[in-house]
């Protein structure tokens, strides 16, 4: 088996330093929803992660000047994306309070950090409310490093973005990775580097242009590659199969048909769905059918994977040593195409293989069924964890101090 590519992440962590007295510029990635009525946080899961982190540096004496994005401002003050709210929760998690600044590198700020005292804990407001920040800006970056004496990322959902305070912070002070981002690389590194056989991959989602790096790296190192979601019905057209108004990308027709010549080769066995839920529409009184995937009725989409292909892809989990899965089966936010992925997600609980999820809707579907804590681990990541899982270079892990 051709090795996958995989970046080298053996970072130094935090344990490995003496923080006590010490300021710290903590980097978080707080990106999570809100609610668009009450503007509270809806998801404490980014939050909770970064918890190991931040009591260790409180505990051990440090001082912790968290910070993070929140949407895409790109620049602009935007009260509705301000990080308030997410200091709230964050307090509420810590039991202990967390002073909110009103700017990022402006007056506010610079007197919080200045009145910062061990063991305290302050958040800076939302870093994309400077242009300096996704520009990776030096003085942007020189002037949030100015605040601390070690730059701590715990940041992995956000390790794919070469931002200043991702990534330009680390020119200026020593940077080495919190439990969170050392976890995450640590069980995704590992489970791509020394998977536990058979190593299945299941891949799912709309589109297969998104996940085109990841199937390249996965047919270097999985024994089974199982495709679902959208992005299924490409490869079913590829081999000739009517999909009727199903999600295909016709400009990858030829990709999908490499992708399984390839996977042919290398004896991955890559099963496409046998069958699909399909209907007219996405809507919850629509009527749906059951059709073989290669022949949907014209009017009709592919929505879930269909019961057969359910079962087919629960019996190759259940035989799995370790499993990674990024990417739903279907519509599943509308019970009527949710039962494919709950499938998947039940004979992954249930099998015993060393699971990894894949952040993003993978693992909201998995929380929304409440299988969760029967996970080996579910990422807090999206596009990092995509990329991480492609084998590309993550800029705000390279730029840490090697352990
Ligand atoms: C994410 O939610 O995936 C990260 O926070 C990165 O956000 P971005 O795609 O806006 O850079």
């Amino acid at each position: 088996m051709e090795a996958p590519k995989i970046m080298d992440y053996n970072k130094k962590t935090v344990s490995e330093l003496d923080v006590r007295g010490k300021k710290i510029l903590l980097r978080c990635d707080f990106n999570i929803p809100l609610d668009a009525e009450t503007g509270g946080v809806t998801d404490t899961g980014r939050i909770v992660s970064a918890l190991p982190t931040i009591n260790y540096l409180l505990d051990s004496g440090a001082a912790v000047i968290a910070c993070s994005h929140l949407g895409r401002p790109h620049g602009e003050r935007r009260p509705e994306l301000s990080l308030a709210p997410v200091c709230e929760c964050l307090a509420g998690c810590l039991g202990k309070p967390v002073r909110m600044a009103r700017d990022v590198i402006g007056p506010d700020a610079g007197r919080l950090v200045s009145e910062l005292r061990p063991g305290e804990i302050m958040l800076l407001e939302n870093l994309r409310f400077e242009k300096g920040e996704e520009a990776d800006d030096p003085q942007f970056a020189a002037a949030l490093a100015g605040f601390a004496d070690i730059f701590v990322s715990d940041a992995f959902g956000s390790v794919h973005r070469a931002h200043a305070s991702v990534v330009g912070v680390a020119e200026f002070l020593p940077a080495v990775a919190g439990f969170l981002l050392d976890k995450e690389l640590k069980t995704i590194g590992g489970v791509i580097s020394k998977p536990a056989r058979p190593f299945v991959a299941i891949l799912g989602g709309a589109k297969v242009s998104d996940k085109i790096g990841v199937i390249i790296n996965l047919i270097r190192v999985a024994d089974a590659l199982l495709i679902g979601g959208g992005m299924a019905y490409t490869f079913t057209a590829a081999l000739g199969g009517r999909v009727g108004g199903s999600m295909c990308e016709s400009a990858k027709l030829d990709y999908a048909r490499e992708a399984m010549a390839a996977a042919g080769e290398k004896g991955v066995k890559l099963l496409l769905p046998s069958d699909s839920v399909a209907a007219p529409e996405i809507s919850h009184d629509v009527r749906a059918v059951v059709a073989p995937s290669g022949d949907i009725p014209d009017g009709m989409m592919g929505l879930d994977i269909g019961p057969a292909a359910a079962s087919e892809f629960a019996e190759v989990i259940r035989g799995a040593g370790a499993a990674v899965w990024n990417g739903p089966m279907g519509v599943f936010e509308n019970p009527k195409f949710a039962a494919g992925t709950l499938a998947v997600a039940r004979a992954l609980a249930d099998s015993g293989a060393m699971t990894v999820v894949g952040g993003g809707d993978s693992a909201a579907a998995v929380r929304k069924f409440g299988l969760a804590d029967r996970f080996t681990h579910i990422s807090t990541g999206g596009g990092a964890t995509l990329e991480f899982l492609e084998g590309k270079i993550l800029p705000g892990v390279k730029c840490l101090a090697d352990a």
